[in-house]
């Protein structure tokens, strides 16, 4: 299997791996700032199992509001687009891949317990310095590695190869995805984001979290998401599909122009976040 039959794999499965109709018609119109919140209760609301963990969700602790959320059109008024859309496709990238149990080595929940970590991790690293869209660090924390969603779902062999090798060579993850397939998870997911129209500057930082480079706020997210997955990883904080903890960039760590204090603020902030991480991964598991 080559990339371009890798790449016409993934525009055919684009729309049931990983991210229901309801869920990616509703990302596309929440781009736009100037839609009314009518259609978009319409259009969640004939997902009932979607709507009711949006509403747990938004209720738990992380965003500040237990309790006293009824209803969608509340959420978005209260929560703002970006944080509402972040919340529809979390919810919905993980529904059809919690049943799934990953296959062997490859742990599913462990898988998403990275995905949420790193989410967090970027979210408050963005904070930190400022970043001005802490949500895109938050999404693209969360699916950094959706492109190992596609392997195991739809190229199930040749995961079952690429675990093989990773253990008999004693290599990480992605260097076996390299030799099996020709191309790596970050590349896949770069794909996947296209297809699914997220904006440019998301798809890039999915595709360059391993060797971020590029312009401006591209190069930055795809700093912040590198960092933060290397930080959930020094944290053990899930599993992505190995154990090593790579080095950081040199040119991220310029780019993000942080000191080693500043890492430390991160992990004590993170571990304060354990507990919301936990009913973040409860809730979207239920
Ligand atoms: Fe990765
Ligand atoms: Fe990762």
């Amino acid at each position: 299997m080559d990339r371009e039959e890798i790449r016409t794999k993934i525009k055919e499965t684009a729309e049931v791996a990983t991210i229901s109709a309801v869920a990616f018609q509703t990302a596309q119109l929440l781009r736009n700032p100037d839609v009314a919140v009518n259609k978009i209760t319409e259009i969640v609301g004939l997902d009932q199992s979607l709507t009711a963990k949006i509403l747990r969700l938004v209720n738990s602790s992380f965003y500040g509001f237990q309790g006293k959320i009824s209803s969608l059109s509340q959420a978005i008024v209260l929560l703002g687009f970006n944080t509402v859309r972040n919340v529809i496709l979390s919810v919905s990238v993980l529904k059809s891949f919690s049943s799934d149990k990953g296959c062997k080595v490859f742990n599913a929940g462990k898988f998403w317990e990275h995905s949420v970590g790193t989410a967090f991790v970027a979210k408050n690293l963005a904070e930190h310095i400022k970043f001005k869209e802490p949500e895109d660090a938050f999404i693209g924390g969360l699916l950094h590695d959706v492109g190992r969603v596609f392997i195991v779902q739809f190229l199930r062999p040749e995961m079952e190869k690429i675990i093989d090798l990773m253990i008999k060579e004693d290599i990480p993850m992605r260097e076996a995805e390299e030799k099996i397939l020709d191309a790596d998870h970050a590349w896949m997911g770069y794909v996947m984001a296209k297809n699914w129209h997220f904006p440019p500057v998301l798809c890039s930082a999915i595709g360059l979290h391993h060797a971020p480079n590029g312009q401006d706020e591209e190069f930055l997210l795809a700093s912040i998401i590198h960092l933060a997955d290397i930080i959930c990883r020094g944290m053990d904080l899930g599993c992505g599909g190995d154990d090593f903890v790579p080095d950081v960039s040199p040119a991220a760590w310029r780019e993000l122009s942080m000191s080693l204090e500043d890492v430390k603020v991160l992990i004590q902030k993170t571990g304060e976040n354990l507990y919301q991480i936990e009913e973040f991964l409860a809730i979207l598991r239920s």
